[in-house]
Parts: structure tokens; sequence; C-alpha cells
């Protein structure tokens, strides 16, 4: 190695002694006579001392001529420092320079490399290898690189064994869609990029392989958010010889396996909640747990009371449900805050019509913005309804409620319970609370296509109990499949899958694939159910995802080393990109105008 330590190790036990030291120059403080270099590497800050009549004078022309982030090689010796810095880990020492070589110069970098920097999103992403030299970013990577090796070590421990599935695979019909590759020597005929190793899993299980695992890339050609990418990875798993309550207990063990440790928490058990509780109580199959808060209906699906019809108040009563929430402490909320909240739940992001307070005074009382049609005795029922359905309403709390077809208001209600967690500090990003949402439907129809689409996947298995059901109600038909989520964000999901050629044309059948179809396209997997497929069931885990979360931030993107932007582009490469007419050619697609 050109040194003899990093820039985080050195220590005032290595006082007088000699050292040779290389990293970046993340700054220069010149005093005339004293010249100071804080000296930058992946493992910490060293500050290096040039003074007058101790240093060589040639180093102090070394040392004016250089800039930010030029890359040097300095030896000297450890000495103590006269005024110490209690931040850093070597702020007890600095390196008296005798010999000092600029290894690369440096250009000056677009924003500055530190912390806090000033360069926007499109600037650190287009100099990403910059932006990675900055502590937050590399800290994230070093969280996620013991993320895997702590995922080897439990999954390891528990015999899982981790084989590579292929990247060249076949496009299908179902899920997002698919990355295409061409195939030059098969002119006309393309692969496609896997959107998870869902099939190739299930074989290894015919193959008897009883328990695998991977840590893999996966490509999903669809809209991207703050947390997902275009290609992304999982923690994929399969086991055999499993029901749905083994594969539960082993992953809940993973999680607690991570949590401890990579971030020394002890976590409790993971809670359950069925898919039908979390829509009833959440509005969402990814409740955010950190916080209550939840749902009660004054006029709904799920309870039959109905207690705003018939006062007069045209919205309420012409609207399939009005539900509510209590916004505790918010009672003192003015009217322009009402407003403004108001607002934010029109914005088409939400789509929510209006927005329906009662406040709960300090004496008891209750005032409304619908005290035109509702009386005091009115609200007080409200109160006490919120209160039957377990939900505590005090003196000072603020009732939210709103109103409209069923799907769609809790949906919008979802968004104003987040953003009252948010505005009311309750989703403290270094809070975790996990929950197994189970018992998803099988099938969701989509109005769209007039069709039945699977919730999961294809090869997720009917609740057995539920079998009856597929032929008369498919969209009452349960699956055993579930997710495990963190903070309202879906980290992982699974299914217990079908193992019965019988059973699995069946549900291609009902997801509106004639034979030939499913035969071309999944022929391979309903051949291999024949030749003794065990039971088995499996499940995913969103691996960026699972990093962001445990680095306390919103966005997957910090967490992975070159990301793409918000278009799907890496704007560092410039890719997507043109390619030649010989490769079009060669490859036999047409040359499309751009
Ligand atoms: P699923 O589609 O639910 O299941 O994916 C599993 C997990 O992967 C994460 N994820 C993503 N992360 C970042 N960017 C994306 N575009 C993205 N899409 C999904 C989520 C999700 O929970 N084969 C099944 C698993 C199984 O049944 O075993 C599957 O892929 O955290």
């Amino acid at each position: 190695m050109l040194r003899t330590h990093t820039c985080g190790e050195l220590r005032l036990t290595n006082a007088n002694t000699t050292a040779t030291l290389t990293g970046w120059v993340q700054t220069i403080r010149d005093k005339g006579g004293v010249l100071w270099i804080d000296l930058r590497d992946r493992y910490g800050i060293t500050q290096l001392l040039l003074e007058d009549g101790q240093t060589p004078p040639e180093l102090f022309a070394i040392a004016r001529s250089l800039g930010r982030e030029f890359v040097l090689k300095a030896t000297g010796t450890v000495i103590e420092r006269k005024s110490k810095n209690p931040n850093i880990p070597t702020g007890d020492i600095e390196l008296k320079v005798s010999a000092l070589d600029v290894l690369n110069p440096a250009k000056l970098p677009p924003f500055l490399i530190e912390d806090e920097t000033d360069g926007g999103d499109d600037l650190r992403m287009k100099y990403r290898y910059l932006d990675l030299r900055r502590n937050p970013v590399r800290r994230s990577l070093e969280l996620r690189h013991r993320m895997a090796q702590q995922t080897r070590v439990y999954m390891d421990g528990q015999d899982f064994i981790e084989v590579e599935t292929p990247v060249l695979i076949k496009s299908t019909p179902e899920g997002a869609r698919d990355f295409v590759v061409p195939s030059r020597m098969n002119p006309g005929e393309f692969y496609a990029l896997p959107q998870s190793p869902q099939t190739f899993k299930q074989l290894l299980m015919v193959s008897g392989f009883d328990r695998y695992y991977q840590i893999v890339k996966c490509f999903r050609d669809e809209d991207l958010r703050a947390d997902r990418q275009p290609e992304f990875t999982q923690i994929d798993c399969e086991m055999s010889f499993v029901e749905q309550e083994d594969i539960l207990n082993m992953f809940e063990g993973l999680i607690r396996h991570l949590f401890k440790a990579v971030k020394g928490i002890d976590m409790a058990e993971v809670p359950r909640m069925t898919y039908a509780d979390a829509m009833r109580l959440y509005g969402s199959d990814k409740p955010d747990t950190r916080f209550d808060m939840q749902f009660v209906e004054l006029k709904g699906t799920f309870d039959t009371v109905d207690m705003t019809s018939g006062k007069g108040f045209g919205v309420f009563d012409s609207a399939e449900m009005v539900i509510g929430i209590n916004a505790p402490g918010c009672a003192h909320y003015t009217r322009k805050q009402m407003d403004e909240l108001t607002d934010w739940i029109r914005r088409p992001q939400i789509g929510g019509k209006g927005l329906i307070y009662a406040r709960v005074n300090e004496d008891g009382s209750i005032k409304s913005s619908v005290d035109k049609f509702y009386s005091e005795e009115d609200l007080k029922g409200w109160a006490a309804h919120f209160r039957q359905a377990g939900v505590p309403v005090k003196p000072g709390d603020l009732l939210l409620i709103m109103s409209g077809d069923a799907a769609k208001v809790r949906k919008q209600l979802s968004e104003l319970r987040l953003e009252m967690g948010s505005r009311l500090g309750l989703r403290d990003p270094n809070v975790f609370s996990t929950l197994w949402v189970l018992d998803f439907p099988l099938l969701e129809y989509g109005e769209e296509d007039q069709r039945w689409f699977a919730m999961h996947h294809p090869f997720t298995s009917p609740k057995p109990e539920d079998l009856p059901l597929l032929d008369t109600d498919l969209g009452s038909v349960r699956a055993n499949a579930y997710d495990l989520v963190i903070n309202g964000t879906e980290v992982g999901g699974g299914s217990i899958r079908i193992f019965n050629r019988d059973l699995q044309a069946r549900m291609f059948s009902i997801l509106g694939f004639s034979d030939e179809e499913a035969k071309a396209q999944f022929g391979f997997l309903m051949d291999a159910f024949e030749f003794g497929a065990p039971p088995h069931g499996g499940i995913a885990f969103g691996f960026d995802r699972l990093c962001s979360l445990f680095g306390g931030a919103d966005s997957i993107r910090d967490f992975i080393a070159f990301p793409k932007n918000n278009s799907g582009r890496d704007v560092m490469i410039d890719s997507p990109s043109v390619i030649s007419d010989k490769q079009l050619d060669e490859l036999k697609i047409k040359t499309v105008e751009k």
C-alpha cells in the first residue's frame, strides 16, 4: 500500500511515530506561517500540519498549489494537537508533514463534497462518483453492505443455499412491463429481463433444493417513485414442505436478525393483521403502524351504523361512505389551517372533494363545520361512536371526516392520516413498527381490461377453504399471501404456491389465458408440476427498501450506488442511448425516428 494508515486511524497512542497517509484534500487553511490540510478518505479525516521553520519551504509551495479533492500522499510525524477537535476520532492528533506528493490534481468539483452539499439532484447524479465521496451517501452503501452480509449469515445458518438464476429470460404478460433484449442469433425474438426469479425458484423446489435464496437484481419497466427503481434488488427466498406459518416464522427471524445485527435493536414479535382489517382500520394494505389514528366509519360498509344520513346534509346523504380519524390535540387548528388542510386533500394527487371537521373543545362541547345540519347531540354521538370503536376522543381533539365512494375515500383518508401523522411528529424514522399483512384477496378485477388479475402473481395458492369460491365468487377468494410492512412501506411479499398442474391451469384460465397461451407461456412450469413438485412457498424482500428504512431515509436512491433518475435515465453514463445502424441491422430491428 502507498499508505501506512488510513485517515481515520491515527490516535494519541501513535504520537511520535512516522506515518504515511493518502487521500483527498477536504479543506486547506493557510494562516501564513502555519498551514493545515484536512485529508479525507473512506475512513475519516486527518489534519496535516505545515509550519514555518519546521516544514521544508518547498512543501509550503506544493501545499499552496493544492485545490479541493487533489489526491495526496503525505508522510510525517504524528503529534498531539494544540487545539483538539472532539468531533472526530482523529481529533487529538495531527501529522507534521515531512514529505508531500501530489498523486493527482483535481478539477474543482461541481458541488461541495461535504455532508450538506450545495449540489442539486441532477448534478449529483451526473457526478455520482463524487457524490459517493460524501459521508452520508458512503454510509448508506456501507449499511447496504452490512445488510447483505448479515442476510447471508442468517440464511446460511438456516441451510438456505444461494443459487443464481438467469437474467436473460422470457417475456410474460402478467405483472409489470418487461425490459426486453433483442436476440441477434434469433432475429425478431427477444429475451426479457426478470421482474423476479419467481418461476426459477419454484423450479429449484421441484429440483429438491428445499431452501433457496438469492440477493438478486430484478427489472421492471414501471413508473418510478421514491421507493421504486427500474432495476432493484430482492432478497428472494423459497422453501419446500412448508405452510404459511413456517414462512412467517423463518423470515420474521431474518428481519429480527437484521435489526439486531445491523442496528442493535431487539425487535419484538411482528404483529399480524388481515388485509381486510388493514383496509378497514387504515384504508391501506401497508399501514404505518407507528401511530394509531384508526379509521371510524360513521356510515359505511363494514359497519351497519349510519350516523349521518337524514339530517339534510346532501353530501353525506348521497355518499357511500362517511369515515373519519381523530387528530389528537388538534382542536386548536385555526380556520386558516383547516382551509390549508382542505386544499391539501383536494390536490390532484389525493383527489379528495372536501373535509369536514368537528372540534372537541376543552369543556367537552363539540363544534363542527356542519353545525347547520348536525346538532351537538349528533356530534357527541359521533364522538361516542369513535370511542366505541376503540378510538379515544378527548377534549382538545379534532375529528376529520371525509365522504364519498368507499374505495376512493379510504385511500384519500389514508393519505390524510399519514399527513397528520407527519405533522404531529408521529413518524419518527428511528422508530420501527413492523406488521405482517395476511390473507390478501387472490384476485382483483380490472375494470379497464374487464378481467380478473392475480393480486400477487398467478402462482399464488388460494386458501384451501376458499377453493369452492373459485366457482361462485372470485372476488372473495383469499390467498395464502402475505406482505411484511415496516413503517408503512411494503418491504416484502410472498405466498404459498400452487404446486398442482390442474389448479395452476385453472388459475391461468381465470386470468383469461387460453390453454394454448398458458402452455406457451408457462408450459415448462406446469410440466414440472407433473414430475413430483413438493408443496412450497416463499417471499421476496425489497432489499433497497429495507436498506433505506434501516437508514431512516425516504428514498431508496442513496442506497443504490448508481441509481436511475425519475425518467429511468442514468445521467452519468447517459443511458438509455441510441445504438448504431450496424447494431440495429445485426439485430434486424428497424430504425425508429426520434
Ligand atoms: P413483489 O412483486 O411483491 O413480489 O416484490 C417483492 C418486493 O420487492 C420490492 N419491489 C421494489 N423495490 C424497488 N423498486 C421496485 N420497482 C420494486 N418492485 C418491488 C418491494 C416488494 O415487496 N416474486 C414475488 C415474491 C414472491 O412471491 O416470493 C415478487 O417479486 O419491497
